[in-house]
C-alpha cells in the first residue's frame, strides 16, 4: 500500500516550479498542501499550479502553522538551506533539500546532527545520479567492464551562470551572501558526488584554483585536483565562461575507459598487446546513446527517481543515506577548495564525514 505524503515547498522559484512541481502535480502518493515564498509573483504562480494550496510569506510561519506535514522540500538559494532544514527536522519533519546541501562544513554538520537527533530523513537533491547517461555509466561499472576506476575527470562548461526567477534576485548565484560561492558551490556538488560514486571512495585532500571576471564577489571558473586514499584521483574544471554548454566526463579503469559527452557514452576497451612491443594494444570501442535532456536545466525527467529514493529512505527509517554523507563531503571539499585557492593552491587535508555521523544511523561506507 502506498502512503500519501503531505508536503510543503519552501521557495517557489525556478527549480521548484519547473523541476519539482510537475512531478508533484501528477503523483498519486504526494500532496503539496503549503508553500512559502517571500515574492508575491512566485506565490501567485504557486496558487495557479496548486489550486487551494496554503501560502505563506516566510518559512517560519509555515512551519508553525502547518500541523500535518510529513516533509518539506527546500528550494531556496543555499543561504537558507541549513536554517530551514534544521527547523523542519526539529519539528519532526523529513527534508528533501536542493543542492548544495549547505554553504559551509559547520552548517552541513549541524544539519546531519539535526537529522540524527530527530531520526528524520534529510536527503539532498543529487539529481545528476538519475540522468539516463549517468545510470548507463553506473551499469557499465556494475558490469565490471573497465575494472577498478582509479582516475576520473569531470568538466562542466556553461556560457553563463543559471539565472533565478526575475521576480526575486535573478543573479543570486553570483552574490556570495545568497550562494556561498560561485561555480564551485553551484556545480561542485554535482561534480563531486559523481566522482565519489565512480571511484567508490571519499577524498583525503584538495588543491584548487579559481578566477572571476567582472565585479561579482564569486568565482566563475574553477579547477581542482582531489586526492583519495590509495592514489585515486579526480580532476575537475568548471566554468561559466565557456563557449559551449556541455558536460564532459572521463573514467579510467584497469582495462578501459568510459567517456561521457552529454548524451553520448563511449566505452574503450584494451585488448591484446600489438606486435612490436612498444606498449601499444588493440583497442575496441562501443558507443551508447542515452538521450538525457541536458539542455533542459530543470531535469524534471530525473526527479521521479530522486523522489523514489526519498520515499525509500522514509520507508527504511534511514536519516543518513550515502547521498547525505556525500553531500556533506561535497560541501567540505568546496569550502576547502576556497581555502586552497586563497593559499595559492596549497593542498588542504580533508576530514572524513565519519567524524560527524553516528555509526548506528549510517549505512555502508562510501
Ligand atoms: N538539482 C539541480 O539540478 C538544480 C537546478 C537548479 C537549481 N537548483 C538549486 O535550487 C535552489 C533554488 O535555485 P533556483 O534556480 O530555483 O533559484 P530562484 O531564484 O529561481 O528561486 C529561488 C526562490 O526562493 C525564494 N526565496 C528567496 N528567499 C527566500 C526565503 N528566505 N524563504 C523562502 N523562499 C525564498 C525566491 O522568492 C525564489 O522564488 C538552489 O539551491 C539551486 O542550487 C538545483
Amino acid at each position: 500500500m502506498t502512503t500519501l505524503l503531505s508536503g510543503a515547498m519552501l521557495g517557489y522559484g525556478w527549480i521548484a516550479r519547473h523541476g519539482h512541481a510537475p512531478y508533484y502535480q501528477h503523483a498519486q502518493d504526494v500532496k503539496i498542501v503549503a508553500i512559502a515564498d517571500p515574492t508575491a509573483a512566485c506565490r501567485e504562480r504557486a496558487q495557479a499550479d496548486f489550486p487551494g494550496v496554503r501560502l505563506y510569506e516566510d518559512a517560519a510561519s509555515l512551519l508553525v502553522a502547518e500541523k500535518d506535514l510529513d516533509f518539506v522540500d527546500i528550494c531556496t538559494p543555499p543561504r537558507w538551506h541549513a536554517e530551514y532544514a534544521i527547523a523542519a527536522l526539529d519539528r519532526g519533519l523529513n527534508v528533501l533539500c536542493e543542492k548544495p546541501l549547505a554553504t559551509s562544513t559547520a552548517e552541513a554538520t549541524a544539519m546531519i546532527d539535526a537529522a540524527q537527533r530527530n531520526h528524520k530523513v534529510l536527503l539532498p537533491c543529487h539529481t545528476y545520479l538519475h540522468a539516463p547517461v549517468v545510470r548507463a555509466v553506473r551499469q557499465l561499472l556494475d558490469d565490471d567492464r573497465i575494472g577498478k576506476v582509479h582516475l576520473v575527470t569531470l568538466q562542466t562548461f556553461r556560457n553563463t551562470h543559471a539565472k533565478g526567477v526575475i521576480d526575486w534576485k535573478t543573479d543570486w548565484r553570483r552574490e556570495f551572501q545568497y550562494s556561498g560561492g560561485g561555480i564551485a558551490m553551484d556545480h561542485g556538488s554535482h561534480t563531486f558526488y559523481l566522482a565519489f560514486d565512480w571511484l567508490g571512495a571519499l577524498p583525503s585532500a584538495v588543491t584548487a584554483q579559481m578566477t572571476a571576471q567582472g565585479s561579482w564577489d564569486t568565482e566563475d571558473a574553477y579547477s581542482c585536483t582531489v586526492s583519495f586514499p590509495g592514489g585515486l584521483l579526480a580532476m575537475a574544471h568548471l566554468t561559466w565562461t565557456a563557449g559551449v554548454r556541455r558536460v564532459y566526463y572521463t573514467l579510467h579503469g584497469e582495462r578501459g575507459a568510459i567517456t561521457v559527452q552529454d548524451d553520448d557514452v563511449e566505452l574503450a576497451l584494451m585488448g591484446a598487446p600489438l606486435e612490436g612491443g612498444n606498449g601499444a594494444v588493440q583497442w575496441t570501442y562501443e558507443r551508447i546513446a542515452c538521450p538525457s535532456d541536458w539542455m533542459d536545466a530543470s531535469h524534471i525527467g530525473w526527479f521521479g527517481a530522486l523522489f523514489a529514493k526519498f520515499q525509500a529512505a522514509l520507508a527504511a527509517g534511514e536519516p543518513v543515506t550515502q547521498e547525505l554523507r556525500h553531500a556533506w563531503t561535497c560541501v567540505h571539499l568546496i569550502e576547502s577548495s576556497y581555502h586552497s585557492a586563497q593559499a595559492g593552491s596549497a593542498s588542504q587535508p580533508l576530514v572524513s564525514v565519519a567524524a560527524v555521523v553516528d555509526t548506528d544511523t549510517a549505512d555502508t561506507v562510501a
